[in-house]
């Protein structure tokens, strides 16, 4: 296997008819990192993808592997697999020669081919499968002889676009399991395209979040998680409670906050100053009915399990979701606090 220690991209750009698709990816892949390219339809992952495979040309930037330039080599000198959203499998090949094809075009001998299709076959438990034809299989089977089709040639890097968006939840939640613990026990390093937070979430070491062919944010998933960069992000991982309100004191750590019909407490994710208009972002789980704080009208109540799922109105008729352990009715007034190491205050 040719490998790396890491793979360096130094502001990336592509442009598309005198649109930026993607401007100014810099990011530094070390090995054995599962890295998720994540934002909404249109945002650049897959360009930036492209780009690294070798499929696109940059307008401008470059990658590098290690101390070499990689982005001035065709995609077959950089020996990365990839893996789409619609499965390219060969329909008149069985399972295992759709899994061969890449190991016998590249001349090895009979017995390793043998031996890593095997092995590939194992690995994606497609064992009893080995015989069939691509439509003779599920959705989630045929993703997985993608997937072992990819590994089989022990790429450097493995590229996914979107691979599980063809399947249905239930299979996407298993496959998503998979993924992991092919990247795991192959020792793999994989840039993973997808606009499913939870899934990037889930799967990844580091998240790159994408906006408008711009980088929003690089960062674990609970760096992501815990301090958005900003409203965008914040929005993305769950904070759905994005309220317009306004700074009126700052006292060390924390600001008092007023506005949307609310008086909280907050921390500053950047400079702010009193009379200040910002955006409190806070999660429904960080947001808690409770004896004391500020007044608000239930409006739905949903059962979740183990918390009650609650939607309510302050008094300036803004929408607030939270969570609560005992069931309010429609119509009842509750008090609602956070804390506020919970509550982030974007500039
Ligand atoms: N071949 C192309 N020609 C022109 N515009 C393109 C091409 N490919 C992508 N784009 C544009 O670049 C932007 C980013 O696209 P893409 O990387 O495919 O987004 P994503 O994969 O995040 O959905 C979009 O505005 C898209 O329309
Ligand atoms: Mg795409």
């Amino acid at each position: 296997m040719t490998t790396f220690q890491e793979l360096r991209l130094d502001g990336v750009r592509r442009r598309f008819g005198g649109k930026d698709a993607l401007t100014g990816l810099s990011l530094t892949i070390r090995r054995g990192e599962f890295i998720a390219l994540l934002g909404p339809s249109g945002c650049g992952k897959s360009t930036a993808l492209n780009c690294l495979a070798g499929l696109l040309p940059l307008t401008d930037g470059s990658i590098w592997q290690d101390g070499s330039r990689l982005d001035t080599l065709p995609p077959e000198r950089r020996g990365f697999g990839m893996v789409f959203q619609s499965y390219a499998l060969f329909p008149h090949l069985s399972v295992r020669k759709n899994i061969s094809f890449g190991l016998q075009m590249r001349r090895l001998p009979r017995d390793e081919v043998r031996r890593r299709t095997d092995e590939a076959i194992k690995l994606v438990r497609l064992e009893e499968h080995a015989r069939k034809l691509p439509g003779q299989l599920s959705g989630g089977q045929q993703q997985r002889v993608a997937i072992a089709r990819a590994v089989v040639l022990e790429p450097s890097l493995v590229l996914m676009d979107e691979p599980l968006s063809n399947l249905d939840a239930k299979l996407r939640l298993e496959m998503r399991t998979e993924i992991r613990r092919l990247h795991q026990s192959l020792g793999l390093t994989t840039v993973y395209v997808t606009h499913d937070q939870e899934e990037a979430l889930s799967l990844a070491d580091r998240l790159v979040v994408l906006r408008d062919g711009r980088v929003e944010q690089i960062g674990t998933p609970e760096e992501l998680h815990n301090r958005p960069a900003n409203a965008h992000v914040a929005d993305f991982m769950g904070y759905r409670n994005l309220l317009p309100m306004k700074v009126k004191a700052v006292h060390g750590d924390t600001v008092a906050l007023d506005g949307s019909g609310l008086t909280l407490e907050g921390t500053p994710v950047g400079p702010v100053a009193p009379g200040d208009d910002v955006v409190a972002g806070i999660r429904p789980e960080d947001l808690r009915a409770g004896p004391h704080g500020v007044p608000v009208t239930v409006e739905v109540v949903e059962y979740q399990g183990r918390e009650l799922a609650i939607e309510a109105r302050t008094a300036e008729g803004v929408a607030l979701f939270l969570r609560a352990t005992e069931r309010p009715s429609p119509g009842d007034r509750i008090t609602v606090t956070a804390d506020p190491s919970r509550v982030l205050v974007f500039p």
